[in-house]
Parts: C-alpha cells; sequence; structure tokens
C-alpha cells in the first residue's frame, strides 16, 4: 500500500535561503482516498488515546470531511471520546456571518462537533463576524500561544498552483503568525463557489500562520484527487519557498504527507 519517497537534501537546503535544516517528511501514498481517511482518522484516534487531554489544530474543506465522518462513527462506536481535547481551527473566513453555511464554525458543527463530546469551550475559531479585526487576531493567536505546542496539527493543502496551508497564501513567510490575509485570485476563484451567491464571498480571512503550525509536535498533511497532485509535487520537490507556503513543511522533522494515489501521481 505504501510507497516512501525521498529527495535530495543538498538541493533542498542550497535552495533556502536561510540556515534551517530541511528535513524529509515521511510520505505514505494509499490507493484509494478511503484508505487516507482511515489512516488520518486513526491517527488521531491513537493520539487522543495516548494524551485524552491533547491540543489539535483542525482543517476543514472538502478533504478531510470524511475523516471527520470515521471519527463520529468511532465515537458512536465508544472507540473515541473528545471531551478532554482542546481544538484550534486553522482558519476561518473574515468578515462573514458565521451562520453562513459556508463558515468554517458551520463547517465545523455539520461535520464534527455536533456528533461527538467535545467541550466547546475548548474550540477556539477566529470569529468571523468579529467587528475588531485586530483584537480577533490578537485573541486567537493569543490562545494559541498559551496552549502550545500543539500536539497534532492536521492539515490540507490548497487546490491547483495555490500551495497554501491554513490561508497562507502564496508569499507567507516561514515565520508568519495568526494575521488576516488576502484570498489569492486562485483561491477564491475555488472557495466562492461554495457561497451561494459567490461574489459575495468574503475576499479574506484569518490563518493561522506557518510558524504556528510549525509549532506543533507533529503534523499530519492530507491530499487526495488529480487537483492536489501539481501541488504535491511542488511542496516535496520543489524549493522550500514563500511561493509554495506548504513546502515550508519541510523544515518541520516530524511530518507526514498522505495522499491517494491521485495526489501523489507526479511524485515519482
Ligand atoms: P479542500 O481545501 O480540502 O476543500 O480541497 C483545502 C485547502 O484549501 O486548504
Amino acid at each position: 500500500m505504501i510507497t516512501e519517497l525521498t529527495q535530495n537534501p543538498e538541493e533542498s537546503r542550497a535552495s533556502y535561503d536561510r540556515d534551517l535544516p530541511v528535513y524529509h517528511p515521511e510520505v505514505l501514498i494509499f490507493d484509494s482516498s478511503e484508505e487516507v481517511d482511515q489512516f488520518a482518522a486513526d491517527l488521531i484516534i491513537d493520539q487522543i488515546a495516548k494524551k485524552p487531554n491533547s491540543v489539535f489544530t483542525l482543517p476543514t474543506g472538502s478533504t478531510p470531511k470524511d475523516v471527520y465522518g470515521r471519527l463520529v462513527e468511532a465515537y458512536r462506536a465508544g472507540a473515541a471520546s473528545f471531551s478532554d481535547l482542546t481544538i484550534f481551527n486553522l482558519d476561518e473566513y473574515w468578515p462573514l456571518d458565521p451562520s453562513n453555511p459556508a463558515s468554517y464554525a458551520s463547517y465545523m458543527h455539520a461535520n464534527f462537533l455536533d456528533h461527538v463530546n467535545a467541550n466547546l469551550e475548548n474550540w477556539h475559531i477566529p470569529q468571523s463576524d468579529a467587528s475588531d479585526l485586530a483584537q480577533e487576531v490578537e485573541k486567537f493567536s493569543g490562545e494559541l500561544a498559551m496552549s502550545q505546542p500543539v500536539n497534532l496539527a492536521v492539515l490540507g493543502i490548497g487546490p491547483a498552483t495555490t500551495c497554501h496551508i491554513g490561508f497562507n497564501e502564496k508569499g507567507s513567510a516561514d515565520d508568519s503568525r495568526t494575521r488576516y490575509v488576502a484570498l489569492d485570485e486562485e483561491t477564491f476563484a475555488v472557495n466562492s463557489a461554495q457561497f451561494s451567491s459567490p461574489e459575495t464571498a468574503p475576499k479574506g480571512a484569518i490563518t493561522q500562520g506557518v510558524a504556528d503550525i510549525l509549532e506543533a509536535r507533529k503534523i499530519l498533511l492530507i491530499a487526495k484527487g488529480k487537483s492536489k497532485a501539481w501541488g504535491i509535487n511542488r511542496t516535496l520537490k520543489g524549493s522550500v519557498s514563500a511561493d509554495a507556503p506548504s513546502s515550508f513543511l519541510r523544515l518541520h522533522p516530524n511530518t507526514t504527507f498522505v495522499l491517494d494515489k491521485e495526489a501523489a501521481q507526479y511524485l515519482s
């Protein structure tokens, strides 16, 4: 089921203009997207079994939907409990009514939180209708800093050539922190389609920064389908640089990429 890939470390190092070590992420490639979902759900459940009061960074989007589905099933079967977790979302649109079905707060409720025993007091997501943006950024960022290190950060990757993690769009630095970002054009084109009237979709978001993500003890990046193939190849085989913020994951010593065959198709 699994192919392990390596890359030339000298090439990676040469391409990064700061004196930081570049690591080889573990890359696991599965035949089907269902196996990817099961692997990710099992990793999350194992982490909770080891440390019930773990701190997680969790993503939204189409990629992790079935992973949440499996977590809900595990909860119903008595195989997982989420009551002691602290959860930080990766990002949230701003400005947006949180009750909009396309908000990430709505997503978390619909796909996960309303179906398990998570303690909502320990769930942190930027408030999408906060009137004071700077204050909201400071609040979320302060709560995250207080709870670090995150034990497990689960991520997706942006579509096509975006190579974003969270909403760290092209140009995001490896030392970036939680902040407001304007969505890049490619992201907006894909994400605005989730809104009932795409022309009213938010043009920006509050996102954990790259440095916040890299502070996690372990990072799991999930990618499925051919729309992620270019980005995965760029992330793992190209330079470590801000034009592909996902490539900064190679600065982390404990990152696993879990891919289906379609997402991995350009790697070898
Ligand atoms: P997706 O989004 O899972 O819906 O493809 C991932 C992302 O934009 O980070």
